[in-house]
């Protein structure tokens, strides 16, 4: 693992966007695993002042975002599609046919993650997925569990997750009780992970994580096996390691 430890948060940003745009230079045609949440929104800010400045073009890539809330309309301010279109979409020029989000209103929503997992295996490999971390070690909505999913599917979130996320929403019973989430299996078959962490409530976990006993019960820990993975830490989520 190539763990690198930012004085501050812009430079932090930078970096992540650099590596972001970096890979579609040398790739236009590139497959990228993409996240939501706090984490990614000043990456995202970057990249798009990047793709303003001239300096990348995004048309031809291919994304697939980790998950979606269950139960929310695409349009609801916090739901995972209006997110990505908030930050990233409406600002580049990506072709929305090859933008992949799961779709947590599915009347079927066993045979949207099959729907989605197709979409994924069509794609044969994610190039770089990048990943949030939750203070439970989550990564996508794979929660701690005795057994983990490979593919993607329907989760229960953590009363820890919805109490996280409900600084989003205007109360704690707005966060939906559940997701879709991409795979443990699936995010582990990327080429290259990008996980990004930021403050001090997540050094603990940051730690345990990148340095603890690989177990399902702190899913990121499983990244620990993982051939190329690169880690960008503030200086207060990296004081532990
Ligand atoms: C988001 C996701 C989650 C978040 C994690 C951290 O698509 O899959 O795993 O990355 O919950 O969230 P923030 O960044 O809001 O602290």
């Amino acid at each position: 693992m190539n763990i690198l430890k930012f004085e501050s948060q812009q430079k932090l940003n930078e970096a992540g966007a650099g590596i972001l745009a970096g890979l579609v230079q040398t790739n236009p045609r590139v497959v990228l695993g993409l996240a939501t949440g706090g984490t990614p929104v000043g990456i995202y800010e970057e990249l798009v002042d990047t793709h303003r400045k001239g300096m990348v073009s995004f048309k031809s890539i291919t994304t697939f975002n980790l998950d979606e809330y269950v139960g929310i309309s695409t349009d609801h301010p916090e739901s995972y599609h209006a997110y990505m279109n908030h930050h990233l979409f409406s600002h580049i020029d990506a072709n929305p046919a090859r933008i992949h989000i799961p779709d947590g209103n599915a009347a079927d929503l066993k045979q949207e993650c099959e729907r989605y997992n197709a979409l994924l295996d069509d794609a044969k490999q994610i190039d770089l997925q990048l990943l949030g971390l939750g203070h439970n070690g989550h990564i996508g909505f794979n929660e701690p569990d005795h057994a983990l999913m490979s593919g993607t599917h329907v989760v229960k979130l953590k009363e820890e997750t919805r109490s996280a996320n409900a600084r989003f929403f205007n109360h704690i019973d707005e966060v939906p009780t559940h997701a879709l989430t991409m795979g443990v299996g699936t995010i582990l078959k990327a080429k290259m992970i990008l996980l990004v962490v930021r403050g001090a409530d997540k050094a603990e976990i940051v730690h345990q994580a990148l340095t603890g006993p690989i177990t399902t019960e702190c899913p990121a820990s499983l990244l620990q096996t993982h051939p190329h993975v690169v880690v960008l830490l503030d200086s207060e989520s990296g004081r532990l390691v």
